[in-house]
């Protein structure tokens, strides 16, 4: 079996490739722009692998695909690249549309013209926008994404089951929850704050810090994705959720115990623009078709992520250089920072 992985430099790509490699005996090209999120220090382990082939290139270029798709001839392409950050799509929407909608739709057009297998799209449950407790979507449930990023994805989601369903292209989309874990950009909530809190910054609470998000360890993401690329139905999509939600202020303050940091350090700065409010899903389909279950809770999910963090703050230290500098004055800029608790 040979795969071909989009944007395998990330922080979910860089999980799955490392577990493809160690656990299955396929051949795997990573297609990776290489982007200030697409990250090589997440790959040294498999780095100099046989089975392993890194291609840096832009899922948008055509010609580059092309080449890929009808040159190595995958058997199946997990597709993860994109721009991932709410926050950024907002500061700056362009290189999200052209990289999740447009990109997107080269790869799939490449892959319609050469006949590929399969095709996994890795979505998000952030598609389904923002839902009233105790509600919880499952894969009807309508779309109805409130950023750029959800939009983009909801978009190229919508695209991908076209495919599907007009020339019968062979595509499951997977729609997953928030996920946190080793090697994450400190973008994030989880990452930033650890990062933060590490270094006795402070940690900004976007709001009254009352969203929910439902929390998924990195490796049971990929190893849901593995179940769905083996025995994931044609057409279908799979939720991904880790069954446990909670409020960004609880995350928070879970961050700073482990971290043995004072909850003096949380700050509340004003909203963000159209925050959704509560995301929640069910997984009920995938683990009933593959028997899938995430295996990892949050709070021993949490310590080891920590724990990864402090014991890799030379990594730390280096994603935060350049031009992380600047998307943080951006977005944190003081006139965000509030005196109060905001209701
Ligand atoms: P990430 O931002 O850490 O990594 C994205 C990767 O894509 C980087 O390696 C980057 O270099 C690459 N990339 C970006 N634009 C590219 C382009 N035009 N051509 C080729 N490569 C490009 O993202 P992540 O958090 O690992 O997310 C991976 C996927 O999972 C995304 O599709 C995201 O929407 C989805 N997802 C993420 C989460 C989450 O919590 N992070 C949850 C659900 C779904
Ligand atoms: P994020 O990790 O950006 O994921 P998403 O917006 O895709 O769910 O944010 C998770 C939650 O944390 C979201 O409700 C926004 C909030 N948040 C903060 O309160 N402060 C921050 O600095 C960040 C990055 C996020």
């Amino acid at each position: 079996m040979k795969l071909l992985v989009t944007g395998g430099a990330g922080f979910i790509g860089s999980a799955f490739l490392r577990m493809a490699i160690a656990e299955t005996d396929w051949r795997v090209v990573n297609l990776d722009k290489l982007t200030y999120a697409g990250n090589l220090e997440n790959l040294a382990e498999i780095e100099r692998h046989e089975r392993y082939r890194l291609v840096e290139g832009d899922i948008g270029d055509e010609a580059l695909v092309e080449s890929l798709l009808s040159g190595e001839k995958p058997d199946a392409l997990v597709h993860f690249a994109a721009e991932s950050h709410v926050d950024r799509s907002i500061l700056s929407p362009e290189p999200v549309v052209r990289t999740n909608v447009n990109g997107t739709f080269t790869l799939l057009e490449a892959a319609r013209r050469n006949r590929l297998a399969r095709f996994v799209h890795v979505s998000t449950d952030e598609v389904y926008g923002s839902l009233e407790a105790p509600r919880e979507a499952d894969e009807s449930f309508p779309l109805n994404p409130s950023s750029p990023y959800s939009a983009s994805k909801a978009a190229s989601d919508l695209l991908a089951r076209s495919y599907f369903l007009t020339w019968g292209l062979p595509v499951v989309i997977t729609r997953a929850s928030n996920n946190y874990g080793p090697c994450q950009f400190p973008e994030k909530l989880i990452p930033l704050m650890i990062a933060n809190a590490l270094e006795d910054r402070p940690l900004p609470v976007y709001g009254d810090g009352m969203q929910v998000r439902d929390w998924l360890y990195v490796e049971d993401h990929c190893r849901g994705i593995l179940e769905v690329l083996r025995k994931g139905r044609e057409g279908e999509i799979y939720n991904i959720g880790g069954n446990r939600s909670l409020p960004n202020l609880e995350v928070v303050r879970q961050v700073l115990a482990l971290a043995g940091k004072p909850e003096s350090l949380i700050r509340y700065v004003t909203d963000r623009p159209g925050h959704d409010r509560r995301y929640a899903l069910s997984s009920e389909k995938l683990m009933r078709e593959t028997g899938w279950r995430p295996v990892m809770d949050f709070e021993t999910g949490l310590a080891r992520t920590i724990a990864w963090y402090r014991a890799n703050s030379a990594w730390v230290a280096r994603v935060r250089s350049g031009e992380y500098r600047a998307y943080y004055e951006k977005n944190y800029d003081p006139a965000r920072w509030c005196a109060e608790r905001r209701p």
